[in-house]
């Protein structure tokens, strides 16, 4: 899964969604409530263009940090 760019503004707060069941992609929208994950909070330095993480195996979230293009580790036996 691509990341998402988002034009992010100075000083705004965004909680990004770690759980992957959000509708507002890449934000949490509170599907994540029962489970095992909380949202990740990101508060912008700067007005910037960032490429949130959609596939939620970066290393670095909430932002991309390429791992969509790896393959996926297999499930744990
Ligand atoms: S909906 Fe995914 S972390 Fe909140």
């Amino acid at each position: 899964m691509e990341p998402i760019a988002v034009d992010v503004k100075a000083g705004e707060t965004y909680w990004w969604c770690r759980c992957g069941k959000s509708a507002k992609q890449p934000f949490c929208d509170g599907s994540h409530k029962g489970g095992e994950f909380a949202p990740v909070k990101y508060q912008a330095a700067a007005d910037a263009r960032l490429w949130f993480c959609a596939c939620k195996r970066t290393a670095s979230p909430p932002l991309c940090d390429g791992s969509h293009r790896k393959p996926a580790a297999p499930p744990a036996s």
